[in-house]
């Protein structure tokens, strides 16, 4: 652990060298190098020691580096700014005898480049994955409990969207449909008097999300695309899982389709599918069919730890799938557990999974930690859609400095251990990296 934390901090260090600071000049040997010359003589790059070429100091001001130190020697002292005077507290500032500490901690922290230079933890664009909304229509249409989220057109608002993440460096997505209703709807449950469906519309090759990842791979081929694989969109009922009559959710018949929908998604381009259903062994079963189909290039990040959270209501109100009865306790995890997630881990890793992903995260950072401690696998973070608006809604409230404190989420979920953070301000906080304001 120590001796990666040194690598890096060299590796660092070594990509700012500036040879102007270790007495070292970069010029360009060029000898030979005319233009519309026949013989083609390479450039060569060498590096030479500053002092070197003239076989002399380069510059002279005056006198030498021995008249000046004889003059030192002999009392002659050059002329520095006198030490300032001690700054004065305001009067009434009681008189005390310095505590006798060893240790004062604000010694570290007492100016800017100390601080930046005892940083632990850092950020960047490169670490932010961008949520996209989108939708079968051509205009994009504002979420209302999600100020500043469109549910974009395919077409246009997305690849719109896209391209400016990448402007500042956010090369990664996760698609989240709004399917239209009628495809949704497959039969009447009459003991429970709800629609239901088994959700086939996931798997159409030719669906709203295949053919946007299509789209976007062949405008952005290096862009990276992380799907979503449940079936709460394409299913009435609002569930991730296909519903009994009775409303008991059916755990290996939705892995079925899961399976489907996720081989769909990689048929189409997808780089990473992401189950969020939270049945059990659909990790291993996706891993199967996506390797029985070829894609063993395909990675899967596993919602491994995903919790039965009232912070998911403004993206049930984005996509129209708050379940049309009862809840998904039976599925998702309960919020006052913190060892079932060490279960779920065990079993994703097991299973073949390439990233672990916890949600909510700000409140379940001891979750994140508890991952990040337990396995050498990839963290994800979940930033979901009610602490966005949480924080979106006090800053338009002025209660809080919003861009401040969206900084310090997404900063504090790193410190947690999150590798890599899920989050609808992915463009917003890679501006305000990059030093654009808003
Ligand atoms: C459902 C899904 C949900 C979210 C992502 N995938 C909602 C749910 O489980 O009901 C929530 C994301 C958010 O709140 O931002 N497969």
């Amino acid at each position: 652990m120590t001796a990666m934390t040194l690598n890096s901090v060299n590796f660092g260090a070594a990509k700012a060298v500036n040879f102007e600071y270790v007495g070292l000049k970069v010029h360009q040997n060029i000898t030979g190098a005319r233009p519309h010359s026949v013989k083609f003589v390479p450039r060569a790059l060498t590096v030479n020691a500053g002092e070197a070429q003239g076989g002399g100091p380069v510059k002279k001001l005056g006198k030498s580096d021995e008249e000046c130190e004889a003059a030192v020697v002999a009392g002659i002292v050059p002329e520095a700014p006198p030490v300032p005077p001690k700054p004065a507290a305001p009067a009434g500032t009681p008189l005390a005898t310095p505590l006798p500490l060893s240790r004062r901690p604000r010694r570290n922290r007492r100016s800017p480049v100390l601080r930046a230079a005892f940083q632990e933890t850092s950020i960047s664009p490169a670490n932010l994955v961008y949520p996209l909304f989108i939708h079968e229509g051509e205009e994009d249409t504002p979420i209302g409990a999600m100020p500043g989220c469109y549910r974009l057109g395919w077409r246009h608002g997305l690849v719109e969207e896209v391209a400016k993440a990448r402007d500042v460096g956010v090369n990664s997505i996760v698609l989240f449909p709004k399917v239209p209703d009628a495809l949704t709807v497959l039969s009447y449950s009459k003991l429970c008097c709800h629609f239901t469906s088994t959700g086939d519309e996931a798997y159409n090759d030719n669906g709203l999300v295949p053919r946007t990842i299509r789209l976007l791979k062949d405008k952005y081929p290096d862009l990276i695309i992380y799907t979503d694989v449940a079936l709460d969109p394409y299913s009435s009922d609002g569930h991730d899982g296909i519903v009994r009559e009775d409303g008991v959710i059916l755990n290996d018949e939705t892995v079925h389709q899961l399976c489907k929908q996720a081989v769909s998604q990689a048929r189409a381009g997808a780089d990473v599918v992401s189950p969020s259903d939270m049945m059990d062994g659909r990790v291993g079963a996706i891993r199967a069919a996506l390797d029985a189909e070829g894609f063993q290039h395909v990675s899967i990040m596993s919602y491994t730890a995903k919790y039965a959270s009232s912070f998911y209501g403004p993206f049930r109100e984005a996509l129209d799938s708050n379940p049309r009865f009862g809840d998904k306790k039976t599925y998702q995890m309960n919020p006052a557990n913190y060892r079932e997630a060490l279960i779920e881990t065990h079993e994703d890793e097991a299973e073949g999974a390439d990233i672990l992903l916890v949600k909510p995260g700000l409140p379940y950072l001891d979750i994140i930690r508890l991952l990040r401690d337990n396995s050498s696998l990839p963290v994800a973070a979940y930033q979901v859609s009610g602490e966005y608006s949480m924080i979106k809604a006090g800053g338009a409230l002025k209660m809080i400095d919003e861009e401040r404190v969206m900084m310090e989420s997404l900063m504090c979920l790193r410190r947690a251990g999150a590798d890599i953070i899920l989050t609808y301000f992915a463009l917003q906080a890679a501006r305000c990296m990059c030093g654009e304001k808003r």
